[in-house]
């Protein structure tokens, strides 16, 4: 999928849940949890070593939902990522050789950033949507507002992530330079391991209808 397409479709959704999974065998049920709940898509971390094989799963059996590949500290892992199927990738700092190395293999990629130096490597680098992290903890909303200010007009948009849930999920919403918010809240680690599907529907449903009233339902 082209960029671009895939950042529009991403501000779309609006919210994407950040996944930890242990096993491969929650990867379908719980691809299905986050379908039924109207948010078709993941970022899988490769916290775990399943992460690979969820997202070639994913992938495979599941052809319509977006799926990400999260927390890419080393080239191994971008590269497995890509081999995969993942459509996109995130990590949480910004290591120039990996956003380098994701732009060789045409893969889309959102690093990380917390300070205006930051911001310009990433620009320079020619990433275009960045990683807030970890949002809540570093300021929230005002932080991201007041950061953009000098760097709007370059058209960079971001995806705050870290401490968002059903709460304060809208005050970064309404700020036009966000694309999307990340989270684990949607689908928690535990909540996935004990297959507590309803939950993750009912999460995914009630963000959606959240998007929906700032954004519209498009
Ligand atoms: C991440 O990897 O993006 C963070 O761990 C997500 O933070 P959260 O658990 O507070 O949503």
């Amino acid at each position: 999928m082209e960029e671009a397409r895939l950042f529009e479709m991403l501000y779309r959704y609006g919210v994407v849940p950040v996944i930890v999974v242990e096993s491969p065998d929650l990867a379908i049920p719980l691809a299905d949890a986050l379908i039924a709940g109207g948010l078709p898509v993941a970022e899988i971390t490769f916290r775990t070593a399943a992460a690979a094989e969820v997202i070639a799963t994913l992938r495979k059996e599941r052809p319509e939902m977006i799926v990400g590949a999260g927390t890419i500290l080393t080239l191994e892992h971008l590269r497995l990522a890509k081999e995969c199927g993942a459509q996109f990738g995130v990590s949480p700092g910004l290591n120039p050789e990996i956003v380098e190395e994701a732009r060789r293999l045409n893969l889309p990629f959102i690093p990380g950033i917390l300070t205006p130096s930051e911001i310009e490597r990433a620009l320079g680098l020619g990433a275009k949507v960045l990683k807030f992290f970890p949002a809540e903890e570093s300021g929230g909303p005002a932080m991201i507002q007041a950061l953009a200010g000098p760097y709007r007009h370059t058209g960079v948009k971001f995806m705050p992530t870290g401490g968002i849930n059903l709460h304060n999920l809208e005050s970064y919403l309404k700020l036009d330079i966000v694309l999307m918010v990340g989270g684990t809240w949607l689908a928690r680690k535990e909540t996935i391991a004990a297959q507590e599907w309803e939950t993750i529907q009912a999460n995914c449903r009630e963000a959606r209808a959240i998007v929906a009233q700032i954004r519209g339902d498009k």
